[in-house]
């Protein structure tokens, strides 16, 4: 069996592009459905739903805004609306907390709006968001954090960014120790450079930026989403449910 449930269902939020949309992709292809959330991109999200469905599948997708902590109650409430009306089930197999963007401002020029803004979506909006969760999500079950090899390494522009993710490195290692009861796994999938619209599209859009990123890459390209999302998918089959609190990065070997 591929996955540890016959009727494997994950959520990924920001699924409507980028990494999001090649994860959700990927886990199709090995038989799983998917929830996938969008911020503003509504039709780009029904394009996956229809993508995942041509591969044979069912998917659902739902609005979201990870920054906004006071709408997740009510978005737990439309999840369960739908997982049951579309599943029979009122539980997800498990949770990837993808969604996110870029900010690049040196540190001497950040503002306490950026700052927050970083702050609310990718860590607060995280650990609250993945609370609310805890209910939907099956015992057994998977969670997966999407870190950056930002975390690891440091590149000038991106101090709050990566601090943020760093702290959802903590947090993976925390939830890993207290789910562990319910038997859900919990991990960090930490992307290196990747060409998507992620920080206006730079890296895939700047040649110069792209070529620097290769060179210091010993598989000597950029990742390509179908990179992370063949990682996501495989690391929430059956065959990694031992790996637990840990952090994978999936960069090609760059900056080692
Ligand atoms: N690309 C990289 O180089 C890279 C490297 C390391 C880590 N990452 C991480 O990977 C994740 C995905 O990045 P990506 O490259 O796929 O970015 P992307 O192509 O810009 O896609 C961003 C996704 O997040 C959604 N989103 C944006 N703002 C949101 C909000 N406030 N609330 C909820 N969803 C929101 C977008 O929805 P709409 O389509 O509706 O706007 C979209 O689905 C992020 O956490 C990022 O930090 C990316």
């Amino acid at each position: 069996m591929t996955f540890d449930t016959q009727t494997p269902i994950f959520l990924i939020t920001g699924g409507s592009r980028g990494l999001g949309r090649a994860m959700a992709l990927g886990l199709a292809d090995k038989g799983a459905d998917v929830v996938l959330t969008y911020h503003a991109r509504k039709e780009d999200a029904a394009g996956v739903v229809s993508e995942i469905e041509a591969k044979g599948r069912t998917a659902a997708a739902l609005q979201l805004d990870t920054g906004d902590m006071a709408s997740f109650t009510r978005f737990e409430t439309q999840l369960g609306q739908t997982l049951g009306e579309t599943w029979g089930t009122d539980t997800i197999t498990g949770l990837v907390n993808n969604a996110g963007i870029g900010i690049n401002t040196p540190i001497a020029e950040t503002s306490e709006a950026q700052f927050d803004q970083l702050m609310n979506m990718h860590l607060k909006g995280v650990y609250f968001l993945t609370q609310t969760l805890l209910p939907r999500i099956a015992d057994n079950g998977r969670i997966l954090n999407i870190s950056s090899g930002l975390a690891r390494f440091s590149y000038a522009g991106f101090s709050a960014y990566a601090m943020m993710k760093g702290g959802i490195e903590v947090f993976t290692r925390y939830l890993a120790l207290e789910l562990g009861s319910r038997g859900i796994s919990v991990n960090t999938i930490a992307p290196g450079a990747i060409e998507t619209d992620f920080g206006g599209g730079l890296v895939r859009d700047n040649e110069e930026m792209n070529a620097a990123i290769a060179g210091n890459t010993p598989l000597g390209r950029v990742g390509l989403p179908e990179d992370i999302g063949g990682a996501v998918a495989a690391m929430l089959t059956s065959d990694t449910r031992w790996i637990n609190g840990e952090r994978i990065e999936v960069s090609g070997g760059i900056h080692h």
